[in-house]
């Protein structure tokens, strides 16, 4: 029997009760598909940093690298400056382990939930890309002159070729592997950022033709946000740098129904991945066993799928899928119709 490391970090607020949701789920799956899972859970986040000044240190990723896979519930917690952990935790794992992916599928279960009218699954069901360890994400720059009149800001959007490249071979082989219309976009902006996405593009249709049976599209990151409402139906596979990346995808998880529903990875093909719900930690909704925690679910499905447990993360899918379209009367936090635990056992039923 096939036996998986995996690394729970539950993080902060609604973190560990979306990650117990997804546990229960992951325990009925591996009994029904034959696999065991052994978890190790840590306790990073903002009472450990609180408590003792500790945020995510070197040896604990050297640990995480002897996993098979990372779940993360959410990092973020009120009494902490925003950044500290977000930066200390989230990009350290993201950046150290290489994940230089952030794959987040937008994809909706049911029409009742999307903001747009008269938009139906089959018209929202696309994947973003989104390179996940440079850019603006890199943190270059400086001050110039700080704290007088004649400050300057700088914010460096740091992008190599060889990062580049990577991000765009695994998103021409996602789409030719998944995509319903073997069309990759490039979102960008190459009337404005012209060394940036100079880049990129020239990198975009270099590879392309490595590629003849991938369409290939171009969309200014600003018409993509306008597409997104519009026709998000054009849309199949996405590729973005880091900021342009993290700024759809919120945009993509409300036209999906929202960050109750909202899961992404943080892959590293050939290395250690970390699947999370991306809709944070909700402070306010913290212990009140209402939070949604489909997202979390979705994320696990994602994660199944990525140690190679395929039929699995199928399961897990369609069950998250069944229960959003035949019980959930919301994905908003409390207004389910269910309680978070409830959610979690009704999956675990239809499963
Ligand atoms: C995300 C988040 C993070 C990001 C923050 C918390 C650093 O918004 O995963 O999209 O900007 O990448
Ligand atoms: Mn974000």
């Amino acid at each position: 029997m096939k036996n998986y490391k995996l690394a729970i970090i539950p993080g902060d607020g609604t973190g560990p009760e979306v990650i117990n949701e997804g546990l229960k789920v992951l325990e009925a799956i591996s009994e029904q598909c034959g696999f065991k899972c052994e978890t190790v859970s840590y306790d990073f986040g903002g009472e450990r940093y609180l408590k003792t000044g500790e945020i995510l240190p070197d040896s604990a990723v050297e640990e995480l690298k002897t996993f098979d896979s990372i779940y993360l519930g959410a990092i973020g917690h009120p009494d902490v400056k925003p950044g500290i952990l977000e930066k200390g935790i989230l990009l350290k794992a993201r950046f150290d382990l290489d994940q230089y992916i952030n794959l987040r599928p937008i994809k909706l279960y049911d029409e009742r939930f999307c903001p747009i009218k008269n938009k139906k699954p089959e018209d929202i069901n696309f994947t973003v890309v989104r390179e996940n360890s440079e850019g603006l994400y890199k943190g270059l720059g400086e001050f110039q002159n700080k704290g007088t009149k004649d400050e300057i800001a700088l914010q460096v959007s740091h992008n190599t070729r060889a990062g580049v490249e990577r991000c765009l071979r695994y998103a021409f082989e996602y789409t030719r592997k998944y995509g319903k219309k073997k069309m990759l976009t490039l979102c960008g902006k190459t009337n404005v950022l012209t060394f940036a996405f100079d880049l990129w593009e020239r990198s975009f249709y270099e590879i392309a033709k490595e590629y003849p049976d991938v369409k290939t599209d171009y969309a200014h990151v600003d018409a993509t946000t306008m597409w997104f409402i519009k026709n998000p139906e054009w849309f199949d596979v996405i590729v973005t740098d880091n900021m342009f990346g993290d700024i759809i995808t919120d945009l993509g998880a409300m036209i999906q129904g929202g960050m109750g529903l909202a899961a992404g990875g943080n892959i590293n093909p050939n290395g250690v991945s970390m699947f999370e719900p991306i809709g944070g930690s909700a402070p306010k909704y913290t212990g009140k066993n209402v939070i949604n925690p489909m997202a979390a679910i979705c994320a696990l499905s994602m994660l199944l799928k990525e140690i190679g447990e395929k039929e699995a993360s199928e399961k897990v899918e369609t069950a998250a899928k069944t229960v959003v379209t035949t019980k959930l009367k919301s994905l908003a936090a409390g207004k389910m119709g269910y309680s978070t635990t409830e959610v979690g056992d009704l999956v675990v039923k239809t499963l």
